[in-house]
């Protein structure tokens, strides 16, 4: 069964494959050429964490590929009250394909376990597939096709959105630099460094000039904590200490037109939203010229309608 959680599981063709798909459906879908290649099948997407663009691709992608999507959101379902294997169980009962933004990518990996429906996992801490993917199609159309992609750069800290798109374009070829002085301590998954580094093409520089230098495209994500913060934006007490040391640490990385313009005025600048102005990424980048953030955000739709179909052994669109 094709699950997608971490991409340890897929190759450099899967990836390329569901490339081929989402460039072929996006192109019919400019120009009304949709075709419906799931009738009468169901797309249950758990959430147990808020979201705005992973819900609204995922379920519009659905709807497009003529397909139905269910939200199931885990504080108003029963999850709370029961064994979880048991519960997810019972949920996978309805569905053709499981869509799962789970606190733990270890619940991710126990629903896939089951075999019952292909399973996706939508972020955890540790992954978020579907982001690296979409990011993979964003590239190579701004590049004129992946293999024109030639480096890649990743901005403040190590985290899930940064697993799984290292590993992704290390297995492409990409040359990954990682310009970030921390890694969160929740998203390490060892394996996959090791598969991503048994490429060669993984590097650690954290000096800025040298990192951003020929970067095709640059990326970053948060490395600020919401519960930082009270509800009129003032930062709690009982966070201060930290607060202050992740602005020390992280704001010399953050993604702005400064570095951009000074080190790697070519490069395109990325993030996969939601942004967090005046943190990793300030708002002339967002707005910058170079940027294709939006993009960003449309292409999880395309990319994800071709992850649906490739596991549930759809290949030619
Ligand atoms: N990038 C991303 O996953 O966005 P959401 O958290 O809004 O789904």
């Amino acid at each position: 069964m094709r699950h997608i959680i971490s991409l340890k599981e897929q190759s450099k063709e899967d990836i390329l494959k569901m490339l081929d798909m989402a460039i072929k459906l996006k192109e019919k879908r400019n120009k009304g050429e949709m075709k419906s290649y799931l009738p009468q099948k169901t797309m249950i997407m758990f959430f147990e964490k808020s979201s705005t663009r992973t819900r609204l691709s995922f379920e519009a992608g659905m709807t497009e590929l003529g397909g139905h999507a269910i939200f199931l959101d885990k504080r108003t379902s029963q999850f709370s009250k029961t064994d979880f294997g048991h519960e997810i169980q019972a949920v996978m009962r309805y569905a053709d394909i499981l869509m799962y933004r789970a606190k733990k990518a270890e619940n991710v990996e126990k629903a896939a376990s089951f075999d019952a429906v292909p399973v996706i996992d939508a972020c955890s801490e540790k992954y978020h597939p579907a982001q690296a993917l979409s990011d993979i199609l964003t590239m190579a159309e701004h590049a004129d096709g992946i293999e024109n992609v030639k480096k890649i750069v990743w901005l403040g800290i190590e985290n899930n959105v940064s697993n799984t798109l290292k590993l992704a374009c290390a297995k492409l070829g990409i040359e990954v630099v990682l310009a970030a002085p921390e890694v969160d301590p929740d998203s390490v998954d060892e394996d996959l460094d090791k598969q991503a580094e048994d490429t060669g093409n993984v590097k650690k520089i954290l000096d800025l000039e040298e990192a951003l230098e020929d970067a095709d495209y640059v990326h970053t994500d948060t490395w600020i904590n919401m519960e930082f913060f009270n509800d009129d934006g003032s930062v709690k007490d009982s966070f201060k200490d930290e607060y202050d040391r992740r602005i020390d640490t992280f704001k010399p990385y953050q993604l702005n037109a400064e570095i951009i313009d000074k080190y790697a005025p070519e490069a395109k600048i990325m993030h996969c939203m939601p942004c967090h102005l005046g943190y990793e990424i300030s708002r002339d980048a967002v707005e910058h010229d170079n940027s294709v953030i939006f993009d960003q955000a449309e292409n999880r739709m395309h990319m994800q309608k071709a992850m649906i179909l490739w596991q549930l052994g759809i290949e030619k669109v």
